[in-house]
């Protein structure tokens, strides 16, 4: 994260994070002393105004962890709009029931329990909004998957494009230097799209945001 912001200017941003409500902050608490990688703060708090503004019927999550970010966007869902999220991990999946059922949106989420790369090519009903953020090795495959599924005029969001700075940066630990190659080589792609309006926008640890033509 301090790779990517000013802490400066960081500190002075958070400064106006609202305090959460008591099942996202069980969910925050959980998934910190487990150690499962969930959304920055920022970044939920953007993809929350997303959805609030494009109001979408069918929303696609690939990589739900403990369903934290798909709570959130449900609670945002008007009507019958549904969110249907995919998750591979059986832990990650047990975790994520019990969040939902203590969620009051949880009637508006379906979770898909399987590996991605499988579900998505039998999925046939198009998306209004995709969020993606699963394994960075494979973006490149549910990226493509996601573009056949994404509505024209339709959102993707793809987290974590700019990868604690190492995206950008010259010196690469070793321990995040495959993925990190992943992720340049995804960026390329994503950005080099002749269907997408594209962009990489420095909010949380990078979101890529893309509109399809
Ligand atoms: C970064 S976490 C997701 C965080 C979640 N989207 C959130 O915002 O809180 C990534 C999750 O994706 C899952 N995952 C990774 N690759 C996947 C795949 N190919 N299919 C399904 N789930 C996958 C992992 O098991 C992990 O739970």
């Amino acid at each position: 994260m301090n790779k990517i912001f000013n802490p400066t200017q960081l500190k002075y941003i958070s400064s106006f994070r609202k305090e959460n409500d008591d099942l996202l902050k069980e969910m925050e608490k959980f998934a910190q002393e487990n150690n499962v990688p969930i959304l920055f703060w920022q970044s939920a708090e953007f993809i929350e105004q997303i959805v609030r503004m494009i109001n979408p019927k069918r929303v696609l999550e690939l990589g739900t962890a403990i369903a934290y970010t798909t709570i959130r966007i449900a609670r945002e869902l008007k009507g019958k709009s549904q969110v249907h999220t995919i998750e591979k991990s059986t832990d990650n999946i047990a975790t994520a029931k019990r969040f939902i059922q203590k969620s009051r949106a949880g009637m508006k989420i379906k979770l898909l329990e399987g590996d991605a790369l499988n579900i998505m090519p039998q999925l046939k009903k198009k998306y209004d909004f995709i969020f993606l953020d699963s394994d960075k090795e494979d973006y490149k495959r549910l990226f493509d998957f996601s573009m056949v599924l994404l509505k024209r005029g339709g959102v993707i969001i793809v987290d974590n494009l700019l990868w604690q700075g190492f995206a950008a940066s010259g010196r690469v630990p070793q321990k995040f230097k495959e993925s990190t190659k992943h992720i340049r080589a995804f960026n390329k792609i994503f950005m080099s799209q002749p269907n997408l309006k594209a962009t990489i926008l420095p909010i949380g640890d990078g979101l890529g945001f893309g509109i399809k033509k």
